[in-house]
């Protein structure tokens, strides 16, 4: 290859770069950068991180918030701590409410969730809202994360090391949002945030407690999709969540 050939190369690459910093700008909640970082006469050039992808979301709809939660999205920065990072198109913090008194917390983005930069928007989360909603929660109301916060090629589980990488934001997101309860969706939250290996149908439905919150083991929407006849338990399992806020079922009288 000859050396004329290697800039544009060069150039593709750091085009690439700026425009996922402008993305995680966005996400941070920035809506324009100066081209500069001297002193900008009056009239200077501004770029507009709008340009670099649609508008950005307001700070409480892109699951930043606070300021805590705000400085933990700032710590991961653009995420080069473990191999996700290759494959990701955007990188899927949270979304919700930064004081939610309930949280759910799932297994990792898949392709829509990737594509979009919000957590349980594909058909799992279609079945998420629902739970949510039949609970007498709006999705608004809560907070929603992941154990890992880019997306596993192919939706393969993600991988110890990987886990790894990530926990310390989840952590730090749950202690900054500090919720009553935490329900942990599927295998590998429970088994994440519990340390605990038991099969999750062997957690499911038991409270327990995590870092002084109490936390509800259920199975994860995407497997419920999968075997409907569990959508029973689920439900007695958010059921127990539901008397802890006072909540009854719709049609129930308590
Ligand atoms: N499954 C998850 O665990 N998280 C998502 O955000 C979407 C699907």
């Amino acid at each position: 290859m000859s050396g004329d050939a290697k800039i544009p190369a060069e150039a593709a690459a750091l085009a690439a770069e700026a425009v996922r910093h402008l993305w995680w700008l966005r996400d941070a909640g920035v809506r324009e950068v100066p081209l500069a970082a001297a002193p900008r006469p009056a009239g200077a050039a501004v770029v507009a991180v709008a340009k670099a992808a649609p508008p950005p979301p307001a700070l409480s709809e892109n699951g930043c918030g606070s300021e805590e939660l705000l400085a933990i999205r700032a710590g991961l920065g653009d995420c080069t701590r473990c191999k996700l990072h290759g494959g990701r198109t955007r990188l899927v913090f949270g979304v919700g409410n930064p004081s939610a008194e309930l949280m759910f917390v799932g297994e990792g983005p898949g392709a829509d969730e990737d594509l979009q930069g919000e957590p349980f928007v594909g058909r799992a989360g279609q079945l998420l809202t629902k739970m949510i909603e039949a609970m007498g929660f709006a999705r608004s109301e809560v907070y929603i994360a992941n154990v890992v916060k880019c997306r596993p090629p192919g939706n393969r589980d993600p991988e110890p090391d990987e886990i790894a990488a990530c926990e310390p934001f989840l952590k730090a997101q749950i202690a900054a949002i500090r919720p009553r309860v935490v329900v942990a969706l599927g295998r590998f939250a429970v088994q994440t945030l519990l340390r605990d290996a038991t099969p999750i149908g062997k957690q499911r439905g038991r409270w327990r407690a995590y870092e002084g919150v109490r936390l509800m083991p259920t199975f994860h929407p995407a497997y419920l999709l999968r075997n409907p006849a569990e959508k029973k338990p689920a439900w007695e399992d958010l059921q127990l969540v539901m008397k802890e806020f006072g909540k009854t079922a719709p049609g129930r009288e308590s």
